[in-house]
C-alpha cells in the first residue's frame, strides 16, 4: 500500500520504472492500429460487400497466396454477370464453364435469391471459386428485386444499381441461364471490349445487334443513357429500350450489322462467340435451327450447347420423322392411302401413287422388334 504514495515511486529505480511505460505504449500503440482497420476496410467497401455472401469456410487442398483481398489477383474492370433467382440445376456447370473460357482476369458476380444461391453454393469448385475471388454470390438487399423479368429490367436501367453495385466496373458480359460461351470460339471476350454494346442480332432489326441474353455493355455508356433516359416501368425489355437509345447516342460504339454480334439469336453466323437460346429452345427460330445438317455443325463447333438446351436422344424419335421433327405429311399421307382404297384413288391415280410409294418407316429399334416377333406371327407387327 505505501508503494503507491511518492515516496514509494521515487524509490524505484528508473529502468524498473521504464519497462511498464514501455509495456503500457505497446498496449496502447496495438489498440490504435486495432481500432483503425475497421474502419479502412469499411471505407473501402461497398454496397456490394454488404450484400456479398460470406466466403464458404473450405479447406483447399492446395495453398492459396495470403493476399489481404484475394480479388485483388482479378482485374475489377470486368464482370461476367448472371442474374437468376430460379435454382436451375445446371447453373453452378454454366457458371464454371463460362469461368474457363472467358480470359483469366474477369471477375464473376451472380446475383441470386436465397434458393439459386444456396443451390448454386453447394457445389464444390464454386466455393473454390469463391474463396480465391473470382466469383461472388449476391442476394440484393431491399428494395431491390429479381423475382420477374420485370424487376431485372428495372434493375438493369436503373443507375443507382451500377453506382452501388458495381462500382469499378466498367466492362459487363451479361449472360443467362440460357447463353452460353463456345470453348472452340477463336475469338476471345476482350476482343470484343473495344465496342460499347454488342450481343445478338435479330431478324428484322438491322440496327442493333446488342440483344441481351449474351451480351458485353460498357458501363460507362449504360450511365450515359441513364443520366437523361428513365425506362418506364412494364414497358420493353431494358436490352430493346438501351438498343434505341444507343443507336442515336453520339460517339457510342454500337454493333450495328449482323457481321457485329458476338451471339446468334436468330441470325445465323458461322462459328460465333456464342449462343442466346431463348428460353432453353422453347421458340427455336427455323432459319438456324431448322436444317438437320446445320443444327449437326453448331452442334459439333459448340457441344456445350447441350448444357442450356432441352434435348432428347436421337434414338427417341418417332420412326417416321425425317430428321427435322416432322412426321405430319407422312401422316396425311398415310391417311390418304387408307381413304383412297375406294373411288378417291381412281380419280386421282397421281394422289395415288404418291400415297403408296411414300416413306416406309425405318426399322423399328431393335429390343422392340425382337420382343414382337417371339410371338410368330408377322401380321401382328403391325409394320406391313
Ligand atoms: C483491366 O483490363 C483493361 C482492359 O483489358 C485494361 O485496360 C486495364 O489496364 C486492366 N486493369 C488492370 C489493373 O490490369
Ligand atoms: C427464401 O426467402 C423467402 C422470403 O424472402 C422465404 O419465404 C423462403 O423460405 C426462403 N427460402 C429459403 C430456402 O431460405
Ligand atoms: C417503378 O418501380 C419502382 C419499383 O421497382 C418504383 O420505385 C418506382 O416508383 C416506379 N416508377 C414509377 C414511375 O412508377
Amino acid at each position: 500500500m505505501s508503494g503507491f504514495n511518492t515516496s514509494g515511486v521515487l524509490s524505484v529505480a528508473p529502468a524498473r520504472m521504464l519497462v511498464p511505460i514501455l509495456l503500457i505504449l505497446m498496449w496502447y500503440l496495438g489498440r490504435l492500429h486495432s481500432q483503425y482497420e475497421p474502419i479502412v476496410t469499411s471505407k473501402v467497401s461497398s454496397r456490394l460487400e454488404e450484400a456479398r455472401k460470406m466466403i464458404p469456410s473450405v479447406k483447399l487442398d492446395w495453398p492459396i497466396p495470403l493476399a489481404k483481398d484475394p480479388r485483388a489477383a482479378f482485374n475489377s474492370s470486368k464482370l461476367a454477370l448472371l442474374i437468376e433467382a430460379r435454382p436451375l440445376p445446371h447453373l453452378p456447370p454454366l457458371i464454371l464453364h463460362m469461368m474457363a473460357v472467358i480470359p483469366p482476369d474477369w471477375r464473376f458476380l451472380f446475383i441470386g435469391s436465397n434458393e439459386s444461391i444456396i443451390g448454386v453454393s453447394r457445389a464444390y469448385s464454386i466455393k473454390h471459386q469463391q474463396v480465391i475471388g473470382k466469383l461472388d454470390l449476391v442476394e440484393l438487399p431491399p428494395p431491390w428485386s429479381i423475382a420477374s423479368k420485370e424487376d431485372v429490367f428495372r434493375l438493369l436501367t436503373d443507375s443507382r444499381f451500377y453506382d452501388e453495385f458495381l462500382t469499378d466496373v466498367e466492362w459487363i458480359l451479361k449472360y443467362e441461364h440460357d447463353s452460353i460461351l463456345c470453348a472452340n470460339s477463336e475469338t476471345s471476350v476482350d476482343d470484343g471490349l473495344g465496342w460499347d454494346w454488342t450481343g445478338a442480332a435479330r431478324m428484322g432489326d438491322g440496327h442493333f445487334s446488342g440483344y441481351g441474353g449474351l451480351s458485353l455493355r460498357r458501363v460507362s455508356v449504360i450511365k450515359r443513357v441513364l443520366s437523361f433516359q428513365a425506362r418506364f416501368n412494364d414497358s420493353e425489355p431494358e436490352d430493346e429500350w438501351f438498343g434505341k437509345r444507343l443507336w442515336v447516342l453520339p460517339g457510342a460504339k454500337v454493333a450495328s450489322r449482323f457481321d457485329d454480334a458476338i451471339a446468334v439469336e436468330d441470325v445465323y453466323m458461322e462459328r460465333p462467340m456464342g449462343y442466346h437460346i431463348r428460353e432453353g429452345g422453347g421458340s427455336l427460330d427455323k432459319s438456324v435451327w431448322g436444317d438437320a445438317a446445320r443444327r449437326k455443325e453448331i452442334f459439333e463447333y459448340c457441344p456445350e450447347l447441350s448444357m442450356i438446351m432441352d434435348m432428347k436422344l436421337e434414338r427417341q424419335r418417332c420412326p417416321d420423322d425425317d430428321g427435322n421433327g416432322d412426321r405430319e405429311m407422312a401422316d396425311v399421307q398415310v391417311t390418304t392411302a387408307v381413304l383412297g382404297e375406294g373411288d378417291d384413288a381412281k380419280a386421282l391415280p397421281n394422289d395415288a401413287e404418291s400415297a403408296v410409294l411414300p416413306p416406309q418407316p425405318p426399322p423399328l429399334p431393335q429390343p422392340w422388334k425382337v420382343s414382337v416377333t417371339t410371338f410368330g406371327s408377322p401380321l401382328r407387327t403391325g409394320i406391313d
